[in-house]
């Protein structure tokens, strides 16, 4: 499971990144995968209304979103956005980078495509603000609503702060670390204990991903899902994420990664093995499980939709099956 931080204040040890620093690690002690993005000290490009991703679902914009942080979006299991109140809203440079999640607001309102971790996924938001205004958060809090839902996240709540001003003076608020224990639990207590699987194939771009994918969708509120190959490719496959759109899921921003990286951001329960052979690495203590499918790469679109399905009852098995 991964958790993926949101940094959007331009002050380095300000008072954002202290709270969200706060929050990140307060979650890395639960076990669970944590990254953090700088966002103020990325190339993050403001939305250009060039309305591609209304037709296409992608955005042309060459830039951290497309090369990086759109997949991170998609993988995360939880979001969690700091910013400072700049004008009663998020910095200039965060609400760049939520305008560019039009990109996945326009994959699942208009292209009507459902994000796998959608039933999962939630999202938090933390501020400070210098003043002590009643409706201080109100605009970060109604932005953050919107964000979330096009990122395909439930806006599980948010963690504010008054009178903070100076760099660092967060630091001296006496309930910070009890606060965020407390929001961290609340977030967390549906997701910690789940099943964690790991679904490998030899490139990671067609059975595994759909596998995980569906895992995700039909099984998400038990199991913790990652996927990948032996020998992963480059990309996943395109053929597959067509597919996987003729059902009305969404393999968009998918990428692909190494059994040795899958293992070592989340140590599995259950292995399920299709076709990786010899390769597969053992896990010591996890149950190694093999489902015996053909590599459809290269085959016909006949073939791929026969495969999707076939995965697709087997996985619904599988969760129907689960101890
Ligand atoms: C451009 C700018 C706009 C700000 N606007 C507000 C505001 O509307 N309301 C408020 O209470 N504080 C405002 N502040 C103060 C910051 O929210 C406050 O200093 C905060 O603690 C900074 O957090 P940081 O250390 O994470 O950057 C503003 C600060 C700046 C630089």
């Amino acid at each position: 499971m991964l958790a993926l931080g949101l940094q959007g204040s331009p002050r380095k040890k300000g008072n954002s990144d202290i709270l969200l620093a706060t929050f990140m690690q307060e979650l890395a002690q639960l076990g669970i995968e944590t990254q953090t993005i700088d966002v103020c000290r990325r190339h993050i490009e403001p939305c250009k209304e060039l309305t591609v991703c209304e037709k296409k679902g992608i955005c042309p914009i060459d830039d951290d979103m497309s090369r990086e942080i759109y997949a991170l979006l998609r993988k995360a299991d939880i979001v969690v956005a700091a910013s400072p109140i700049f004008f009663y809203n998020v910095t200039a440079q965060l609400k760049a980078l939520i305008d560019r999640c039009q990109t996945l607001w326009s994959r699942k309102y208009m292209l009507k495509l459902k994000d796998p971790g959608h039933a999962i996924r939630r999202g938090y938001m933390l501020s400070v603000g210098a003043t002590s205004g009643k409706q201080l958060f109100d605009g970060l809090n109604l932005t953050a609503k919107y964000f979330f839902d096009g990122i395909s996240a439930r806006f599980a709540g948010s963690l504010t702060y008054r009178r903070i001003e100076a760099r660092g003076q967060i630091q001296d608020q006496p309930d910070l670390h009890a606060d965020v224990a407390r929001a961290v639990r609340e977030l967390t207590k549906d997701l910690i204990g789940r099943r964690r699987v790991i679904f490998a194939c030899r490139e990671n771009a067609c059975r595994s991903q759909m596998a995980a994918a569906f895992a995700r969708l039909y099984g998400g509120h038990r199991l913790d899902v990652a996927c990948a190959g032996s020998e992963p490719a480059a990309q996943v496959n395109p053929l597959m994420v067509e597919v996987m759109q003729e059902k009305g899921v969404d393999m968009g921003f998918c990428t692909t990664q190494s059994l040795e990286t899958a293992i070592a951001g989340q140590r599995p329960e259950i292995i399920i093995t299709m076709g990786c052979g010899e390769q597969c690495p053992f896990v010591p203590g996890a149950e190694r499980r093999d489902w015996d499918l053909a590599d459809p790469a290269g085959q016909s679109i006949e073939v791929m939709r026969q495969t999707r399905d076939d995965i697709e009852s087997m996985v619904k098995t599988f969760i129907d099956t689960l101890p």
